[in-house]
């Protein structure tokens, strides 16, 4: 049987800073609420002239590093982004140029906060079909791009970054599954409405208590649908890998999981919520921090705008 093997992971942050001190000069906030309320300190945000592609390739040079491959045998791009650089070409087709890789299919998925998941999802099928061998997995976003600033219920939240993780065709266990959902009739409890004007920024809008409950059930049941189509318990997880949305939200998953918080890795309070790059960039922090080794086993969740919700068990 063939499984997708992660064999090289690496993250990209831009250099600016958002800390909360910085948003108490221009918001009715405090460092406070936000560490209270959400557990983030500070996010690092794109310059004016920095692009979600951008982030991409400098997350996808690591990881094609950490993996040892050649870029050119990679056969497949897919980048999970809710902030492309343009309407099109995609993302994925524009990391392609910036990589120089030619000819190999590329494209995006949008599936918000969940899209890495989603990500995940598909280049396993691609695997396990053989339509693939090496691929290039990448969760980008640029959120300040479409956040207001003037909103102290949003802007406090976003970050901005990149994750990328090379997937290879492998006789050893790697993904073991992956599970995707979605409910659209959810739109309007978290979305990006549209203006129609042209001089103005579309940004989102969030009714955070109501998506803050429906997040904590569904990843509730999303742990035990996971657990029990591989029919694994709670205490052979090695490591936690979740979206960070809300240290809250991490914490009652944990709690779901009988899992103590050291084992659940936790890049909120310096990322804020970077969307679909939340998961790859906590992966490539717990390898990083050498606590993620070969031969453990992860649970990946995430819940999302849609709304979307996901999650991948993986023999790292
Ligand atoms: N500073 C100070 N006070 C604030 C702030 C702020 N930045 N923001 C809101 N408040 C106030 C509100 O006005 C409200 O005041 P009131 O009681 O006088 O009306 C009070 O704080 C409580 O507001 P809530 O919205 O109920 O606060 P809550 O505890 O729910 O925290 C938060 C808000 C952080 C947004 C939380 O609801 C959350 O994390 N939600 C889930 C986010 C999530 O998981 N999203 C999905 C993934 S993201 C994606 O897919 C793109």
């Amino acid at each position: 049987m063939t499984f997708s093997k992660i064999i090289g992971v690496g993250s990209y942050l831009p250099k600016n800073l958002l800390t909360n001190k910085d948003l108490e000069e221009s918001l009715d906030t405090t460092d406070e609420w936000i560490t209270s309320r959400t557990g983030i300190k500070q996010r690092h945000i794109v310059s004016k002239n920095e692009a979600t592609s951008d982030l991409a390739l400098e997350a996808s040079l690591k990881a094609i590093s950490a993996s040892g491959i050649d870029k050119n045998d990679i056969d497949l791009i897919i980048v999970a982004t809710t902030t492309p650089d343009k309407v099109f070409p995609s993302t994925a087709c524009i990391l392609q140029a910036k990589l120089k890789i030619n000819e190999c299919p590329a494209f995006d998925i949008q599936a918000v906060c969940s899209g890495f998941i989603y990500a995940l999802s598909i280049a396993d099928n691609f695997i396990k079909t053989n339509s693939a061998k090496k691929i290039l997995v990448v969760g980008a976003d640029s959120m300040s791009k479409i956040t207001d600033y003037k909103d102290r219920s949003n802007a406090i939240l976003w970050g901005d970054g990149a994750g990328a993780v090379i997937l290879s065709a492998s006789d050893n266990l790697g993904i073991l599954s992956t599970h995707i959902h979605s409910d659209g009739k959810f739109e309007n409890l978290l979305h990006v409405p549209k203006k129609n004007d042209p001089s103005l920024i579309d940004t989102i809008e969030m009714q955070g208590s109501q998506v803050f409950k429906m997040a904590v059930n569904t990843l509730d049941k999303i742990v035990d649908e996971t657990l029990l189509a591989n029919n694994l318990h709670k205490k052979d997880i090695d490591w936690l890998v979740p979206h960070q949305a809300n240290i809250r939200i991490l914490e009652a998953t944990a709690r779901k999981l009988d899992m103590d918080m050291s084992k659940v890795i936790v890049t909120i309070d310096r990322h804020g919520n970077t969307s679909a790059a939340s998961i790859p960039l906590a992966l490539d922090q717990g390898v990083k921090e050498n606590k993620i080794k070969p031969g453990n086993l992860i649970l990946m969740e995430a819940f999302g705008g849609g709304f979307t919700w996901g999650s991948a068990l993986i023999r790292f």
